[in-house]
């Protein structure tokens, strides 16, 4: 199999399984038994695995919270701030094209209220259709005009994970901070991938989840506050009171200090494994274009604006076939219809649908993520099987 689905999950780096076997077999200590070396041994993993990460992203290194990848990160970042005690404001803004382990919750959120009984309202911002030369990017005046002093929270991710359009972070920020509401941002895709800076950005919380960057499942992280300004979270799960009562329950050091490793390592590697993977991306684009008839686009053009799309990414759209027929016709490579959360159901795209297309359109689309390993002759035996089964299908 040639694996081009980089945005649902990553492999582990075998430097980060190195770096995380001791944790699961001589040091197996429980981070929050202080009362001899074992314990202590985890727990300064730990400590020194959280300051990693925070100096990566830039956040306090009290801030970042453990928990388990970035559904957790969202629920806790969303109904934290909405349910808390002293929340006064019942407005949620969220963009038409998060994933939806944000969306999901944005809904549920709507059947509840605040501390003083009014309502949850949730408003969502629309984004640049697809024929725009802002195509899938947030509509930064229709954001506008929707954030208010009743806001108390907007929900934007850095980078989409169906068509790669990177958002314009520091103008979000503006826009919310002016309105005095707290940023949500999943980086959920962007953490290890680009360089990410929390204060800079001033975002005030931050979602991130390790089997994006190489690292294992099921361990992500929320950074809470970025040193800019006070940030209230009710907890999600409590009992235990570890990480200062925001997120009961044992950390796991063998998944703590193997997510620092891997985004240590993606940001040693960032700039060649960019460079690497958007070159391979283009010469998968390039194949493509050549070779399957009526083959487009969806989002950003990066033929010629590289910044506003994630370096692996490519989401195109078929002229004659739907994207199942392609995939299952093409079993030899792994590749996507949509979100992996969302793959199950027989739904089209709701990110492709936000822009503009038709359902038929967002049946005819699939999304490649080209990752770290992938290499050239992987690209091209890959695109020589795609153009053959492609061919085959369409007669
Ligand atoms: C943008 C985005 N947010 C959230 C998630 C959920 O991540 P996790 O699997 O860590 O819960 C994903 C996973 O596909 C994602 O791409």
């Amino acid at each position: 199999m040639i694996y081009l689905d980089h945005h649902a999950t990553t492999p582990c780096d075998p430097r980060v399984v190195d770096a995380m076997l001791p944790f699961l077999t001589e040091q197996f200590g429980n981070p929050h038994s202080d009362s001899h070396e074992a314990g202590r041994f985890a727990r300064n993993a730990i400590d020194q695995s959280l300051r990693t990460i925070a100096a990566i992203v830039n956040v306090p290194p009290e801030s970042v919270v453990v928990t388990s990848g970035a559904t957790e990160s969202i629920n806790l970042a969303l109904r934290g701030v909405m349910m808390h005690p002293r929340c006064k404001r019942p407005k949620l803004v969220i963009c038409d094209t998060e994933h939806p382990a944000a969306l999901e919750v944005a809904e549920d959120l709507q059947r509840q209220t605040i501390a003083d009984g009014r309502a949850i309202e949730v408003v969502r911002v629309r984004v640049h259709p697809h024929d725009h030369s802002l195509a899938g990017q947030i509509d930064l005046d229709h954001l506008q005009e929707l954030v208010d002093d009743q806001t108390a929270l907007v929900c934007v991710m850095m980078a989409n994970n169906e068509m790669g359009a990177i958002a314009p972070m520091p103008s979000v920020a503006e826009i919310t901070h002016q309105a005095g509401a707290l940023l949500h941002c999943d980086a959920t895709q962007s953490v290890g991938r680009m360089q990410v800076d929390a204060k800079r950005l001033d975002i005030d919380l931050l979602t991130a989840s390790a089997h994006k960057f190489y690292g294992p499942k099921s361990v992500g992280f929320l950074a809470v506050g970025n040193g800019n300004r006070r940030v209230r979270l009710r907890p999600q799960i409590v009992g235990g009171g570890q990480q200062r009562g925001l997120r009961g329950g044992t950390l796991n050091p063998a998944s703590i200090v193997a997510m620092a490793s891997a985004l240590q390592f993606a940001m040693e590697d960032l700039t060649d494994d960019s460079k690497r993977i958007a070159r391979l991306r283009n010469l998968l684009w390039q194949r493509l274009k050549d070779g399957v008839e009526g083959i487009e686009i969806n989002g950003p053009d990066f033929e010629t604006e590289t910044t506003t799309r994630l370096a692996g990414n490519l989401n195109v759209r078929l002229q004659r076939i739907e994207g199942e027929a392609w995939m299952a016709a093409t079993p030899e490579i792994a590749f996507s219809s949509g979100s992996a959360c969302s793959s199950t159901e027989a739904l089209p795209s709701h990110v492709l649908t936000a822009m503009g297309l038709s359902e038929s359109e967002a049946r005819r689309s699939v999304r490649f993520g080209v990752g770290r390993f992938n290499t050239e002759e992987e690209i091209l035996s890959a695109t020589d099987q795609l153009i053959a089964s492609h061919r085959k299908l369409v007669g």
